[in-house]
């Protein structure tokens, strides 16, 4: 919606592609522009794994889903539910698992690290904001940090890294970090993202380091993700 209640663009346009939220725009924008799907199936070699980090209500695993090649997994996380309209093309056939938790607690990182390895890791994940922008920039910087962990902990080499932060205080620090760890570190702005909003997003293509060593035998074996919660 804009800022006058009325439904913008992207937002109709949304509707009409039966996504439950705008955002998904912004991914589409970065996946044309950087090859996000294509890199993480040149990563993979063969079945591609995804981590959609701050998933709900849902659009960004629906863009995954519709745009992937066969044998594609993902894992949607969110505190919050998904979107019920969503839930049924998701859930559909055995590529998607949901997990509702905080990213930031320990017993969801368990829970994501019994899925991993990724081949990409997404993250749209964004606090609920309090209007200060200071402490709403903290807090987005907090999530931000936690999916570069993650990342370090279950993307591949050569994998791709995308996380929204909100712009100031300590944002740069964070830019810079992924660019130690990733052949290539940049911040992107989708036309999508609204033009009074303070987000943005980092990407890091490429990522240098290969997996922890306990992920990397792990990834050896063919296995089947395990259980997942698959209600919306
Ligand atoms: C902008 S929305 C994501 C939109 C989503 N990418 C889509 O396209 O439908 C941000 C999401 O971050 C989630 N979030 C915020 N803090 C979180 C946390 N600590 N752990 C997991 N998700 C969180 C919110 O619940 C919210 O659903």
């Amino acid at each position: 919606m804009s800022v006058y209640g009325k439904p913008d663009y992207w937002s109709l346009q949304a509707k009409t592609e039966g996504y439950p939220a705008r955002s998904v725009y912004k991914l589409q924008e970065m996946d044309a522009r950087f090859g996000l799907f294509s890199g993480a199936s040149k990563a993979s070699g063969g079945p591609v794994k995804v981590l959609d980090l701050g998933a709900a209500p849902g659009s960004w695993s629906l863009y995954a889903r519709r745009h992937g090649a066969q044998g594609r997994f993902i894992l949607g996380v969110d505190i919050s539910p998904l979107s019920p309209h969503c839930s049924g093309e998701l859930f559909a056939g055995e590529g998607y698992g949901f997990l509702q938790g905080d990213m930031t607690a320990a017993e969801t990182r368990t829970a994501i690290l019994a899925h991993a390895p990724f081949h990409l890791v997404l993250s749209d994940a964004a606090p609920g904001t309090s209007g200060n922008p200071g402490i709403d920039t903290l807090r987005s910087l907090v999530l931000a940090e936690a999916a570069l962990e993650y990342a370090d902990l279950v993307l591949h080499k050569g994998g791709h890294f995308v996380v929204k932060v909100f712009q100031g205080g300590e944002a740069p620090r964070l830019l810079k970090a992924i660019r130690e760890r990733f052949k290539t570190g940049r911040s992107f702005k989708p036309r999508a993202c609204r033009r009074t909003s303070f987000e943005t997003y980092y990407l890091g293509l490429g990522k240098k380091q290969a997996l922890p060593a306990a992920l990397r035998q792990a990834a050896s074996f063919t296995r089947a993700p395990p259980d997942t919660h698959r209600g919306c």
